[in-house]
């Protein structure tokens, strides 16, 4: 029965002990203290839905939740790219600076199709949308993740290959 007690009470007092610790630790900081930025990789999965979405509702007649998408993810390009954690693989130096672009240039053009709500203004804004991402993909060694030019599509591209020995 003693034992028992001195079980509980250590149990007790290593419970206390882990809420304190975690107390110190702020929702959405590591152990340091200090908050980790996401990696682009994590960033780039939700900007592959929203663009995915965005071309999917325009195909739909849904031009207000295609304008949300585009909105949403002029938000990723401008608040969680610039600070994301880079690829530890192929080449970055780029990476800043056609975010920055793509940010100024294709993210208003896509926005601005979305709320004409004309199909054909849609379709010509994300075209130059994707081939901006196929861009980028390429040039970091990254063309395997291809983003189709037709709204409407997964993102990214999954049809069968072909030939699988060929590069896309
Ligand atoms: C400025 C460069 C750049 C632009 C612009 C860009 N990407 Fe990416 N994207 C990357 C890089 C680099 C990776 C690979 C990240 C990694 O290695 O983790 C990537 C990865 C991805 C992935 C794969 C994510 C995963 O881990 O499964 C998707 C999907 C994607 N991008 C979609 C898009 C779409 C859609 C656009 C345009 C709307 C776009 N990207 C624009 C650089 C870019």
């Amino acid at each position: 029965m003693r034992n028992a007690t001195a079980t509980v009470s250590a149990l007790l007092l290593l419970a206390t002990s882990c809420a304190r610790t975690s107390n110190d630790v702020s929702p959405g900081d590591t152990a340091h203290g200090r908050a980790k930025a996401p990696d682009l990789g994590e960033v780039m999965v939700q900007v592959g839905r929203r663009f995915e979405i965005a071309g999917r509702a325009a195909v739909a007649n849904r031009f207000d939740l295609a304008a949300f998408e585009a909105a949403e993810l002029g938000e990723l390009f401008e608040d969680d790219v610039p600070s994301a954690e880079l690829p530890k693989e192929g080449p970055t130096s780029h990476i800043h600076g056609m975010a920055d672009a793509f940010l100024k240039t294709n993210v208003p053009d896509l926005k601005r199709a979305a709320s004409m709500k004309d199909p054909a203004a849609f379709r010509s804004a994300f075209e130059r949308c994707a081939q901006a991402c196929n861009g980028c993909h390429q040039v970091s060694a990254k063309g395997f993740i291809q983003v189709p030019t037709v709204p409407g599509n997964a993102v990214p591209v999954l049809d069968p290959m072909i030939d699988p020995g060929k590069a896309p």
